[in-house]
């Protein structure tokens, strides 16, 4: 047997505490920003008929290369979710909701990546997506919760670029522009681009080898090939953005690599990480594919974060750290541990955070766990407590000291003990 048969596979890990409550602690809290505007949560399947994936483009890199597929008991053709909107959608088409449909979703994707720092097989993601509206202001409301759930988490060196793809029209007459302008001078490509024009030219823009620079810097722009519908829309989201003052960049030769995307595309890039797996989130429309999916034609929007990467950036920016893991009450039972039972049910079913230790440990070693658990009190039932019917509760982190209570005022106690101090 391999030494690896009893590890993580390759592009996964184990989120273990304090990572684990962080990482809690930023899904609530965009639960939160998004939940103050509208979005109710969705949880689609993790993993689809392979059909609903191929909707995001044969030629990207997602589906020709990185999907988990699998053929199931039955004979079906699945795959495990590379992202979410795919599915949302689907979902959409399902159960055709009321619109304007908001909502939001948080969980694991699997992707067959070379994995590195940033850069898993199985991550998680959050996002949200919104069918209905065509209305440019959707656009900006979307990407300006992802800004405010970035500055909620307090990050700070992020860069928002924004672009447009253009009417279905525009970017086949782009695509076309490019292609030729890429296969005229087909010979200047690096090795890797020539392939890349084959399956999907739009790619190429996003070629970091040095042998392309020049002709990536020299290629047609998008900006040059809006229609004036789709150069009108993309105008009313820059100017909504900068109506709520959120700085961005436009970015002609953004193009993202799922293919559904028309007119408004975004990305977030963090500048405190390596520039190859860089992008903390991004997103935008993607017109047509609700009705591929065989839903009435149905406009939508959305976007999602990476949460690995995103937790990598507040490192980088030592933000948001972990909350601190803490009991309210710890309760040390020096007389055979059936009291420990009865009190900590008791706090715990008061409302209160409650542990205790185990395996009946000497009152040291019971009060060493106390310490450990960062509790604000401990209660300490020993043989003299027994004998008087009393609790002792003692302060471990002010200077409160320590009271004999009686055993059927220990709640009360406890709870004007540990009540926020009022302001005055
Ligand atoms: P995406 O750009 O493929 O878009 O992924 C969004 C984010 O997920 C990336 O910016 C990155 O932070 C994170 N991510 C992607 N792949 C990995 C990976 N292998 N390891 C770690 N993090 C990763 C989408 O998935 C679209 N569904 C976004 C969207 C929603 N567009 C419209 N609505």
């Amino acid at each position: 047997m391999a030494d690896s048969t009893f590890r993580a596979p390759k592009g996964t890990r184990d989120i273990l505490w304090p990572d684990s409550a962080r990482w809690r602690a930023l899904v609530d809290a965009f639960a939160d920003v998004v939940g103050a505007a509208g979005y109710t949560q969705v949880v689609p399947p993790m993993f689809e008929h392979v059909e609903v994936f191929h909707r995001l483009g044969d030629a990207t890199d997602v589906v020709s290369k990185e999907m988990y597929e699998f053929l199931d008991k039955g004979g079906r053709n699945i795959a495990l979710r590379p992202e979410q909107t795919a599915s949302v959608v689907r979902a959409f088409a399902e159960h055709r909701p009321v619109v304007p449909w908001k909502v939001w979703y948080a969980g694991p994707n699997f992707r067959y990546e070379r994995a590195q720092k940033g850069r898993f097989r199985q991550f998680d993601q959050v996002g949200v997506e919104a069918l209905g509206p065509d209305d440019p202001h959707l656009d900006a409301e979307v990407i300006a919760l992802a800004w405010r759930f970035y500055e909620r988490l307090g990050l700070r060196r992020v860069t928002l670029l924004v672009n447009s793809l253009g009417n279905p029209e525009d970017r086949a007459r782009y695509v076309e522009a490019l292609t030729a302008h890429f296969a005229d001078n087909r010979d200047a490509l690096s090795e890797a681009s020539r392939s890349t024009l084959e399956r999907n030219p739009l790619r190429v823009l996003d070629s970091k080898r040095p042998e392309d620079a020049d002709l990536v810097a020299a290629a047609p722009r998008m900006d040059d090939h809006l229609s004036d519908d789709a150069a009108e829309h993309f105008a009313r989201v820059c100017g909504a953005l900068d109506a709520v003052d959120i700085p961005y960049r436009v970015a002609p030769g953004l193009v993202r690599g799922l293919d559904y995307y028309l007119r408004t595309t975004f990305e977030f890039v963090a500048e405190a990480l390596d520039a190859a797996q860089d992008a903390v989130g991004g997103g935008g429309r993607y017109d047509r594919l609700a009705e591929e999916m065989g839903a009435p034609p149905t406009p939508g929007v959305g976007f999602a974060l990476g949460v690995d990467r995103t937790l990598l950036a507040c490192d980088a920016e030592g933000v948001f750290d972990a909350p601190e893991a803490a009991v309210d009450v710890f309760v040390v039972d020096t007389c055979g541990g059936d009291e420990a039972v009865l009190l900590t049910d008791e706090v715990r079913r008061a409302g209160l955070r409650a542990d205790r230790a185990w395996d009946g440990r000497s009152m040291k070693a019971q009060m060493k766990a106390a310490d450990r658990s960062n509790a604000a009190v401990a209660l300490i039932v020993g043989e003299e407590e027994r004998a008087a019917g009393t609790v002792t509760v003692r302060d471990l982190r002010g200077d409160a000291g320590q009271q004999a209570v009686a055993r059927g005022d220990v709640v009360e106690v406890l709870r004007s003990r540990l009540a926020p101090p009022t302001a005055t």
